[in-house]
């Protein structure tokens, strides 16, 4: 079967976008009329007009759009959940909650951060205490507006992009579990969940491009090591990469410590690396194939759609605070 045919003429026919992730595989990418990163397509899909939403990507990128609009019918190709957000459910959360009272800071004076990459229910806890979404590209401002209410942060569920940010903020922060972790003591205490594919990236990697090319520029996502990133010349979200290898001149060499399709995407002239020995692809987000695409198409077509994403109605109450909270300081 042409896939690409039949997935264009069922878009041409279907009220539906098609939304996908950077870390898709190219063939499915290509397919996409919406791409970003994940604050870009909470964005995006919120203002689009069409009542179908086929997203490409992880569980909780899906999830996001049905929280925003719970009027349009969501479905995925394959429901695929992110390594990371699998770490935290809202009983993670609560011990979380429990750790910091126990050592002295009463609920009322947390607040709590996700970042976008966590379920629906925990976006809710987060939302039900007052607190907020970030994603990559915009933790730097959430976290500053955060400080603002004078309150203890408690950042789920990357232990990583908090270290990151509390460190480019000049802020104090530890991570439950990880020795002494005083929350009196910091600003921003991280839970100790962490992405998988963004760990591979080592100091190792950086050092062995710096002493191949001496004038190699070394770029990441805020998910990696935070030596990785002290030692790196720019952090950014998946759009911002793209934007800062765009913005080099053809022959600077860069090494990008990101997921593998996006970066094997970028500048084709052989001066863009992977900062890896492996080939760093997301396992879930590479679940999804061309077929899953045309199935799920297709299933519109026959009124009978598969993988569509439900949220429940409290849920759905919560979460949308926290998310909406995130849209509008932006
Ligand atoms: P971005 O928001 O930067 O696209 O990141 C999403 C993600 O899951 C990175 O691993
Ligand atoms: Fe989740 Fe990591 Fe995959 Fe991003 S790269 S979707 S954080 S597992």
């Amino acid at each position: 079967m042409d896939y690409v045919a039949e997935i264009k003429r069922l878009k041409d026919k279907l009220p539906v976008t098609v939304v996908g992730h950077f870390y898709q595989r190219d063939e499915v990418f290509e397919m996409a009329d919406i791409t970003g990163d994940s604050l870009e397509l909470a964005r995006k899909c919120k203002a689009d007009n069409n009542p179908w939403v086929v997203f490409c990507g992880v569980g909780f990128m899906g999830q996001s759009v049905k929280v925003i609009a719970p009027e349009k019918r969501v479905l995925m190709p394959k429901i695929a959940c992110c390594a990371m957000a699998r770490m935290i459910d809202s009983s993670y959360f609560d011990d979380s909650v429990n750790y910091m009272v126990e050592r002295g800071i009463p609920k009322e004076d947390i607040l709590p951060i996700t970042y976008i990459n966590s379920d629906a229910t925990v976006k809710a806890k987060v939302g039900e205490m007052g607190g907020m979404v970030c994603t990559s590209s915009n933790a730097y401002k959430i976290i500053e507006k955060g400080l603002q209410s004078g309150k203890k942060i408690l950042f789920v569920p990357d232990r990583c992009l908090g270290q990151n940010f509390a460190n480019s903020m000049g802020l104090k922060s530890c991570v439950i579990g990880e020795g002494e972790c005083d929350p009196k003591e910091a600003d921003i205490i991280c839970f100790n969940g962490f992405c998988s594919v963004h760990q591979l990236f080592t100091l190792d990697d950086i050092k062995f491009y710096r002493e191949r090319y001496p004038d190699i520029l070394i770029a990441v996502h805020p998910e990696c090591d935070p030596k990785v990133v002290e030692a790196s010349d720019f952090v950014g979200s998946t759009s911002q990469l793209i934007k800062y290898v765009n913005g080099l001149s053809p022959d600077q060499k860069v090494a990008v410590g990101t997921e593998y399709n996006l970066v094997n995407r970028m500048r084709s002239n052989g001066n863009t690396f992977v900062l890896s020995s492996t080939k760093p692809e997301c396992p879930t987000m590479n679940e999804t194939t061309i077929e899953d695409l045309y199935l799920t198409l297709k299933s519109i077509e026959d009124n009978s759609p598969i993988n569509e994403i439900f949220v429940d109605e409290n849920t759905i109450k919560y979460a949308n605070l926290a998310l909406e909270r995130m849209l509008e300081i932006n």
